[in-house]
């Protein structure tokens, strides 16, 4: 079996076990590597002066976790820049806050540059290589101009923009050409495969042959492998001691009161605001329901030296207290707004204790907290996933309450109705749910991702 490299900005914590402190990407592509033997390779999240290439290295259950340094100008061009303050927000489809900057662009090329001549001579003969997203567009093409012929997948865990947005991307077709030099290119959800196959159809120049794309004479299979998480794990999660201390303080302190339940990282891709303004709508259209129920938004600071991550904290804060202010009474507050993470056990009880999952996005590649929220649920008391079809995952969740989160009207209906909904409609969704969930967990993803890889037919 051929070994497998994974290479992604950030490289999860070598760990024998499967932690509950991890996220599920990071245990997903552990249980890939420990399968096939391998090696992990990316940023160790530290800055120096200047880029040595020095490589911290460790080995556990048989994968080599290779990282390096970045310095510092990297760190701001690369990943605060080009990464997060011009792709992350265009492919979210803000193009009103995506920054265009060529310092940028240079940054991003000379990290990836400098990733490929630091990860060329780890790579061996018979390797497949798997890059996974938005930081390493053009990683695969420097590899090959070092003379790397092996396999190389590339998986997006964001969306692709629409064609007419990418276009305002000074350099989106030399971006895009990138793509073509890898095997494989995977996406999340299909409606983002189109918006590839369309820049490439209509703005480069390529033609469909059967089910690969051309461009010259380099061609790349490109398809939709629909990230999932640890299903079983997850639901195991929901019986250890420190979930089910979780779930019984969440019941006390709710003190009979329906919950409603947010986790996000604090992105203004999440749809907060919007989420309040929702949540708000459907407490002044219904004034019986207020001190019935009550919001818990969980929303861990991230990226907080971006300026658009420090307004979006800022805005919610302000509408947080406003909306308290307004609508709370001496022993009832509307909005538990908290701005820290916790461990995946202890999500795993709120989730539980949870009558609602509110998940809003305004664009999501996928969206796992909706699948987390559906695995934690009690089979005979489910509670309801509201929904966003504007997540990738709502091509699959499609026994979700769908909503369109730009409408406060539609959130605050979709809050009442899930309020009300009857049990045995509740299991029918949660069943249908359940079973995606399950059948396509994320063991599903990295084996028919890695065994695509392993299978596309490559130019000879
Ligand atoms: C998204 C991206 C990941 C990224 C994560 C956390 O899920 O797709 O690549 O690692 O956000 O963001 P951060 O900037 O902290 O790595």
């Amino acid at each position: 079996m051929s070994r497998l490299v994974v290479i992604s900005n950030r490289v999860a914590a070598p760990s024998g076990s499967h932690s509950g402190a991890q996220g599920g990407l990071a245990v997903a592509l552990q249980s890939a590597l420990r399968e096939h033997g391998g090696l992990w390779f990316g940023w160790s999240g530290e800055q120096t002066e200047t880029f040595t290439g020095a490589l911290h290295e460790t080995q556990v259950d048989g994968v080599t976790y290779a990282t390096v340094d970045l310095e510092e100008q990297d760190v701001e061009e690369y990943y605060e820049g080009y990464a997060n303050r011009t792709l992350w927000p265009l492919f979210h489809y803000r193009t009103d806050i995506a920054e265009y900057e060529r310092s940028f662009a240079g940054g991003y090329q000379r990290v990836n540059e400098r990733f490929a001549r630091t990860v060329a001579p780890l790579i061996r003969p018979g390797d497949a290589v798997w890059i996974q997203d938005y930081h390493l567009f053009p990683l695969g093409a420097e590899l090959r101009k070092l003379g790397v012929e092996n396999r190389i997948g590339f998986f997006l865990h964001i969306p692709w923009p629409p064609r007419r947005l990418l276009a305002t991307l000074p350099g989106a077709k030399a971006l895009a050409e990138t793509m073509f030099a890898y095997d494989l290119v995977g996406f999340q959800a299909d409606e983002w495969l189109q918006a590839f196959n369309e820049f490439a159809l209509e703005d480069m120049g390529a033609r469909m042959e059967g089910d690969m794309l051309h461009v010259g004479h380099r061609r790349v299979q490109a398809c939709v492998f629909p990230i999932g998480i640890d299903a079983a794990e997850f639901v195991a999660m929901t019986q250890t001691t420190r979930a089910r201390l979780t779930y019984r303080q969440m019941r006390d302190s709710a003190v009979g009161r329906d919950l409603i339940i947010g986790v996000d990282r604090l992105d203004y891709s999440k749809g907060l605001e919007e989420r309040f303004q929702g949540y708000e709508r459907f407490l002044e259209a219904h004034p019986e329901e207020q001190k019935e129920v009550f919001l818990l938004q969980i929303a861990p600071p991230s990226r907080g030296t971006v300026e658009s991550y420090r307004r979006i904290r800022a805005s919610l804060e302000g509408m947080a207290g406003r909306i308290n202010g307004a609508h709370a009474d001496y022993d009832w507050v509307p909005i538990r707004y908290v701005n820290r993470g916790y461990p995946r056990d202890v999500l795993a009880g709120m989730y539980r204790a949870a009558k609602i999952g509110l998940v809003t996005p305004l664009r999501d590649g996928m969206n796992l907290v909706a699948k987390e929220y559906v695995a934690a649920q009690n089979p005979d008391d489910p509670g309801v996933l509201i929904l966003s079809r504007f997540a990738g995952a709502a091509e699959q969740l499609t026994e979700a309450v769908l909503i369109n989160p730009h409408s406060a009207d539609e959130m605050g209906d979709a809050i009442y109705t899930a309020l009300r909904m009857p049990r045995d409609e509740r299991i029918r969704r949660w069943r249908a749910l359940m079973d995606v969930v399950e059948q396509k967990d994320v063991a599903w993803w990295s084996r028919a991702f890695t065994d695509a890889l392993l299978t596309v037919e490559v130019a000879g």
